[in-house]
């Protein structure tokens, strides 16, 4: 299967790194060398079958970190920037990212900054990644706590999506990962919506479905707006609350992954939606069902508002004076530009407290 981004091609499919590895040769004469970018778990897991699958890929250089969203930092970015310059990388060397997220978003950055960009391939390996993060070309590093506060737009040279890689994610992850998913869903379609509602995560047969479905309509969206000048944002929903929790659950060295943060984010960004747009409250009973079912979702320490609404107020999507919320008018339709004031989010925050009973 594939998907047509802007100017390149999202391949999904476990047959696609054969693909890939005709294409490595049919472009030897392009690249100097091959870097893959990975950290212990997509190295533990997903290298061996990448290399297999592959073979073009046996003598390429291999950069690990250590896992974690702690290491999306610029202070690791430093580091393998050295070792690429150590290994005297020119400007046609290669680099695949293999892994979620966080190596995705920081290897995309390496390489389009290290002399100025060199040619970079996602090959994600966790659904967090799959159906999200790998496409739309926004590469970052958290700075000082704040989500993504250093990056760039740039698009890969090709996304490959490889359902295989997933068999090994843990459940806790899967799970993260679903956030997006149920996200793409909530703001573009009603119908995606009841299907997901409805979904028994344990039976993997809708795993293909979900994965073009979701890539789809993150692309589209991209294909419209990729500078997040309008359309873009409305991918934002569940965001703004949602990575300001995020930020203060990494300063206080709380575990709570990124889709666990997000599902929160949404359920406090529908109670600003029923207050402001009109959002009935008997969907957002169902939505708190569907994701109180999969997702461990937390009341929020009422103490920490004020640090709350800091990281809000510091969030690349806002200015000083106002916060800035993707709305849901109604499940599949988003709106975005939404300004809320203090108090209707501090009074949205102590709702989802009591709501969550
Ligand atoms: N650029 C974007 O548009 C975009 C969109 C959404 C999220 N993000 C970013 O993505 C990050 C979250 O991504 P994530 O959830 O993939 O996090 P992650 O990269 O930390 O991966 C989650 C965990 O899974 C492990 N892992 C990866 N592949 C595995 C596999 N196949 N088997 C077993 N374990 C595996 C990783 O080592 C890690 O421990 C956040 O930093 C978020 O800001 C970016
Ligand atoms: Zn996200």
């Amino acid at each position: 299967m594939e998907i047509q981004s802007d100017n390149y091609s999202i391949y999904i499919g476990n047959e696609v790194l054969q693909d890939f590895n005709r294409i490595l040769e049919d472009c030897q004469e392009q690249y100097s060398k091959i870097f893959i970018f990975c950290d212990e778990n997509s190295s533990r897991h997903c290298l061996p079958y990448l290399i297999e699958q592959v073979p073009m890929l046996i003598g390429a250089e291999l950069i690990e970190i250590e896992s974690g969203e702690q290491n999306k930092n610029l202070s690791i970015c430093h580091d393998v920037w050295k070792t690429i310059s150590e290994s005297n990388a020119d400007r046609n060397a290669f680099i695949v990212n293999l892994g979620g997220g966080v190596i995705c978003d920081m290897g995309g950055m390496i390489a389009s900054l290290y002399k100025r960009g060199v040619r970079f391939f996602h090959i994600p390996t966790t659904l967090l990644s799959q159906v999200d993060a790998s496409v739309g070309g926004k590469l970052a590093v958290d700075l000082d706590g704040h989500k993504n506060q250093i990056g760039l737009f740039r698009n890969p040279d090709l996304v490959l999506i490889v359902p295989e890689f997933l068999k090994t994610l843990p459940e806790r992850h899967w799970v993260s990962g679903m956030a997006e998913v149920y996200k793409h869903a909530l703001i573009s379609d009603a119908e995606y919506w009841l299907f997901l509602s409805e979904l028994n995560l344990k039976d993997d047969t809708y795993l293909s479905a979900m994965l073009h479905k979701s890539i789809s309509i993150k692309n589209e969206i991209v294909l419209e707006d990729w500078e997040e000048k309008g359309l873009r944002k409305t991918l934002n929903f569940g965001h703004t609350i949602g990575h300001a929790i995020e930020s203060q659950a990494l300063e206080k060295g709380r575990d709570l992954l990124h889709g666990e943060a997000i599902a929160i984010g949404m359920l406090v960004e529908i109670i600003l939606s029923q207050m402001m747009n009109g959002f009935k409250d008997e969907d957002f009973e169902t939505i708190k069902s569907v994701f109180a079912n999969i997702f461990p979702l937390q009341k929020i320490d009422e103490n920490e508002l004020p640090d709350l609404i800091e990281w809000m107020r510091h969030d690349k999507k806002n200015d000083d004076a106002q916060i800035n919320f993707t709305l849901l008018k109604k499940i599949g339709e988003a709106e975005f530009n939404k300004i809320c004031s203090v108090d209707q989010i501090e009074e949205a925050i102590r709702t989802y407290n009591t709501r969550l009973n």
